[in-house]
């Protein structure tokens, strides 16, 4: 395709390293059972990596609190091991973007450690310190992640601010010797052959350096409606609550001239990319100078994936973006309920149908694609049944409050597990041995395996079906990757008021191709009738019509939950 990047014509997997694989049979994936999952990610048929942190860390936040930035965590392997998957990733035409997380760093780091070792230390001001206000702490502001922003550290007599837990002490960006550290280290991977960063948490490294107190309130009933903090729905009510109490800590001035800053280090090594964890449109820049690409989470945050949400995110996404920038779109990752959880309704067939078109969906839309490991199994939530279970601690956390505002324990342990993001983080399930072929039978997982292994939801019972997820995964994956207009083509809405299917057209002029794609939405047969130029059209892709059918765009039938993509002819 003429003038695309590799990362605008690939499609991503998101590797949770924790839960993909475990190759030493300790209950924890690592490189060596990554490595030996590189043939089964090819024949899948994505062509890109994102790595969820794989660096040393006392996994407070399973990785997300790296404790440093040039290594590897030692249950993960070795760096020889990480040299190792790449290069086999590379040979298979793979690229590997890592998970970079620029807000905070752990506790442990030997940079906090130093600054917290005394108020003179010369990397003191590479962290947050502030002293305390009326004997507790300089200010009212909170952690989303739950509790107060500010932990107290008897050593220096001060205060240490951290957005997220008190083990993610955050960094003090405004000091120049923090971004150099860590332009060392963006180059470090940059030097070793990896394809890019996803940008963790970019909206709150910054804070208002006056640090004012919020004047909002953190009510029980918010808290229940906040998702580890953040508004997971668009109740415009909520939002404006939720940023009330934040909008000090995040959103603040001077990302923009860092993220340029960075893109500059990464632009010092041919066509690397940088995807940002944020859904601000103005963090493309100018479309050249910041960041690549930032996910469309707006299309995400919703219960229900209708035709006129998602018809309205593409008109507002895609004519917020300048010129030259490129859309990327997601429905998953480590933090969100899996689809068929989030967008079923409990019913197995319609559920699957709707995991179905989920994919369709990201294949299709304009943009690159980021899919998340397990979806392409069907994996679906696993809602924990004992606190002690739990890893993630936001939710251990939102377990103890409840229970300290008088919900009986059976009930915060339900309301934790439903909203717990280790729901979606369980180990991967590759077979229907006990442990789901994750671990070796009789190891215990660091998080338990989902049951459903044993009801079909594995690689090896799906992968000789010719109608499971995972070859319809295949299936999509390859349509895809031979139809250029859905990779590089232009979008079209089409019958903008339909409820009940959405339909679209993709057109690429380069090579020339005109895809029609319509998504059935609902349980009922539609008959639509297309006005386009061309009366007839060949089916590329559809969950009911034969490959290469000549169908006509008159009266054109879709069946429940039908999934079509025809390619259209020039008109005669
Ligand atoms: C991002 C990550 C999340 C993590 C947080 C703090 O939102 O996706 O998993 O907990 O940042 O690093």
């Amino acid at each position: 395709m003429t003038n695309l990047k590799w990362w605008q014509e690939a499609v991503f997997y998101q590797i949770y390293p924790r839960s993909f694989a475990d190759g030493n049979g300790d209950g924890i994936g690592d490189f060596v059972g990554m490595t030996g999952k590189l043939d089964y990610l090819k024949d899948l048929g994505i062509d890109a990596i994102w790595l969820s942190p794989h660096f040393p860390s006392p996994q407070f936040d399973v990785g997300y609190d790296i404790s440093d930035y040039v290594n590897v965590a030692p249950e993960y392997g070795t760096l020889d091991d990480f040299k190792r998957f790449l290069d086999e990733a590379h040979q298979r035409g793979l690229r590997v973007i890592l998970d970079w997380v620029l807000n905070h760093t752990s506790h442990l780091h030997q940079w906090f450690l130093e600054s917290s070792s005394s108020r003179d230390h010369p990397k003191r001001d590479w962290y947050i310190w502030r002293d305390g206000r009326n004997g507790g702490p300089p200010n009212n502001w909170l952690s989303p992640f739950g509790g107060r922003a500010w932990e107290y550290d008897a050593t220096t007599n001060a205060y240490y601010y951290h957005y997220f837990l008190k083990e993610q002490p955050d960094l003090n960006w405004r000091n120049p010797e923090v971004k150099e550290a860590m332009w060392d280290a963006v180059r470090f991977w940059l030097d070793m052959g990896v394809d890019g960063y996803r940008l963790d948490a970019i909206g709150t490294i910054y804070e208002n350096p006056e640090m004012p107190d919020h004047d909002g309130a953190l009510t029980d009933d918010l808290r229940r409606k906040l998702n580890h903090g953040f508004p997971a729905g668009t109740d415009p009510d909520v939002i404006a609550a939720w940023q009330k109490i934040y909008h000090y800590q995040s959103g603040q001035p001077g990302v923009h001239e860092l993220m340029q800053e960075l893109r500059r280090v990464v632009d010092e090594y041919p066509d690397r990319l940088l995807v940002g964890e944020s859904a601000e449109i103005s963090y493309y820049g100018d479309g050249t100078n910041e960041l690549h690409l930032l996910f469309n989470f707006p299309l995400m945050r919703t219960n229900r994936l209708t035709p006129a949400w998602i018809r309205a995110n593409q008109h507002s996404r895609l004519s917020q973006l300048p010129p030259g920038a490129w859309p990327c779109n997601t429905l998953n990752n480590h933090d969100a309920s899996r689809v068929l959880s989030r967008y079923g309704d409990g019913h197995a067939a319609r559920d699957a149908a709707i995991a179905r078109t989920s994919l369709a969906l990201m294949l299709t839309l304009r943009g690159t694609p980021f899919l998340y490991n397990g979806e392409e199994i069907g994996m679906s939530d696993y809602h924990l049944t004992d606190i002690r279970h739990f890893v993630d601690p936001p939710s251990i956390m939102y377990y103890h409050q409840e229970i300290a505002n008088g919900v009986p324990p059976e009930e915060a342990l339900r309301r934790a597990a439903k909203d717990t993001r280790d729901r979606c983080r369980t180990p991967f399930q590759w077979d229907a041995t006990p442990n789901a072929g994750f671990s070796p039978v009789g190891v215990r997982t660091w998080l338990p395996v989902n049951p459903n292994f044993a009801d079909g939801v594995t690689v090896a019972d799906q992968q000789n079906d010719p109608s499971s997820m995972l070859n319809f995964y295949k299936d999509m994956l390859c349509t895809r990757k031979e139809s250029p207009a859905l990779i590089s083509g232009d979008y079209q809405a089409l019958h903008e008021t339909s409820k009940e299917y959405l339909a679209f057209l993709r057109r690429s002029d380069s090579p020339q191709q005109t895809c029609l794609v319509v998504l059935n939405l609902s349980d009922q047969t539609h008959q639509i009738d297309f006005e386009l130029p061309a009366s007839n059209a060949r089916c590329i892709f559809s969950t009911q019509k034969p490959k290469n059918a000549l169908l006509s765009l008159n009266g054109l039938e879709v069946t429940p939950f039908e999934i079509l993509i025809a390619e259209l002819h020039s008109a005669a």
